[in-house]
C-alpha cells in the first residue's frame, strides 16, 4: 500500500470580480485532476510555476481545504473521511506558517510542541537532541528563537514537522527565500528522511532542487500534473531533442521570429539577462544534424554578435515548456 495516494483531487475557488459591489464571479481552477502515489523512502516532488496548485494540492492532503472532487489516502486513511487519523500520520511546514514562542529558545518551543503531540518527555528530548542536530541549530538550540534569522526559523519549522515522527511529511517549497546555508541544510535533512524510511511530498519551483532531491517528479501547470516520472523518464521524453543556448548581446526581434519560422526549430524562449543581453534557448525538433548550424547562421546573417553557445542536455525546464507551450515565468520570459 502506497503511503500517500492522491485520486483525481480537483480544488476551485470562486472569486468575484470588478469590485465589492460586482456581481461577476469568475472560477479559478486550482486543481483539477490531480493523483499520484507515494511509497515509503520515496522523496516526491510536485514542481510547477507560482500558482500551479502546487501549495492548495498539499493544503488538501493535509486536511486544510476540502477537495470538491476526488479523495486521497494517508496510510490508508481518507482525508475526507478520516481526517483526524491523517493529521496523527502526517508532520507538515506550510511556508506561510511559522507560529513560534520568540521568548522561548528553539529547544524550548519544541519541547512545548512535543508536549502537544503528547510525546513522552524522555523520548521528546532525545528525538529533539537528533532533530536539532539534523537541521544544524544545535549550537543555536539554547537561544530565544526571537534572536532567529529567518532560515534557522524555517529550519526549526522543519524540526518541528518531524517531532512525532509521522510516515508521512509534507513540505510545501521548504527552502523558499532562504540563505544558501539554511537551504543547504534543509536539503540535506530531506535526503535524511529517505534513510528513516519515510514518504516525503514537497512542493518547489525550483528545478534544480527538484532534480537534486526527488525520486519521482509530477511537473503541475494551471492546476493539472502534465507528466509525472523518475528524472530520467521525464528528460526520456525530449531524449534526442537537442537544446542550444546562445547568449548574444544585442537583440533583434526579427532574429526570433525568423528562428520561430524554421520548422527544425520546435520552441525558442529568450530571457533578458541585463539591458544589453540575452540568452536564447532553441529546442530542435528530433534527428536534424544540420540544424545547429544553421540556427547559428541566423544569428550571423542578423548581425548579432555570440556571446557563447552551449549545445545542452534537455533541462525539466525544457520538458516543461514542450509539454505546456510555456516556461516557468519567474525563470524565463517567453516572448
Ligand atoms: N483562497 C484562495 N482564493 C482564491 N484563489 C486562490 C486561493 N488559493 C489559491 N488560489 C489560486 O489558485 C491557484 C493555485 O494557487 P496555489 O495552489 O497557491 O499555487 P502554487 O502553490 O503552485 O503557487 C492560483 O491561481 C491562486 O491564485
Ligand atoms: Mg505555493
Amino acid at each position: 500500500m502506497p503511503l500517500v495516494e492522491a485520486i483525481d483531487l480537483a480544488k476551485f475557488f470562486i472569486v468575484k470580480e470588478g469590485g465589492p459591489f460586482s456581481r461577476r464571479k469568475r472560477v479559478i481552477r486550482a486543481v483539477d485532476g490531480v493523483s499520484f502515489k507515494v511509497d515509503k523512502g520515496e522523496i516526491f516532488g510536485l514542481l510547477g510555476p507560482n500558482g500551479a496548485g502546487k501549495t492548495t494540492t498539499i493544503k488538501m492532503l493535509v486536511t486544510l481545504l476540502i477537495p470538491d472532487r476526488g479523495d486521497a489516502y494517508i496510510n490508508g486513511y481518507s482525508v475526507l473521511k478520516e481526517p483526524h487519523k491523517v493529521r496523527e500520520n502526517i508532520g507538515v511546514t506550510l511556508s506561510v506558517e511559522r507560529g513560534f514562542y520568540w521568548k522561548l529558545t528553539g529547544r524550548e518551543n519544541l519541547l512545548y510542541f512535543a508536549g502537544l503531540y503528547h510525546i513522552p518527555k524522555k523520548i521528546a528530548e532525545e528525538r529533539i537532541d537528533y532533530l536539532l542536530e539534523l537541521v544544524d541549530l544545535k549550537n543555536a538550540a539554547d537561544r530565544l528563537v526571537e534572536t532567529y534569522s529567518l532560515g534557522m526559523k524555517a529550519r526549526l519549522a522543519f524540526a518541528r514537522a518531524l517531532l512525532n515522527d509521522a510516515p508521512v511529511v509534507f513540505l510545501d517549497e521548504p527552502t523558499l527565500g532562504l540563505d544558501p546555508r539554511s537551504a543547504r541544510s534543509i536539503r540535506k535533512a530531506i535526503l535524511e528522511l529517505k534513510r528513516e524510511n519515510k514518504a516525503v511530498v514537497l512542493t518547489t519551483h525550483h528545478m534544480y532542487e527538484a532534480e537534486m532531491l526527488c525520486d519521482k517528479i509530477a511537473l503541475i501547470s494551471r492546476g493539472e500534473i502534465v507528466a509525472m516520472g523518475g528524472l530520467d523518464e521525464l528528460k526520456s521524453l525530449l531524449k534526442r531533442k537537442r537544446v542550444i543556448e546562445v547568449e548574444v548581446s544585442k537583440f533583434i526581434g526579427d532574429l526570433l521570429r525568423e528562428l520561430e519560422s524554421y520548422d527544425f526549430i520546435e520552441k525558442v524562449a529568450v530571457s533578458s539577462l541585463e539591458a544589453e543581453k540575452q540568452k536564447f534557448r532553441i529546442t530542435l525538433k528530433e534527428g536534424d544534424s544540420r540544424a545547429v548550424r544553421e540556427v547559428l547562421e541566423v544569428f550571423y546573417e542578423y548581425g548579432v554578435g555570440i556571446d557563447y553557445v552551449r549545445i545542452v542536455e534537455p533541462s525539466l525546464e525544457d520538458v516543461f515548456i514542450s509539454l505546456t507551450g510555456r516556461a516557468f515565468e519567474d525563470e524565463m520570459d517567453r516572448i
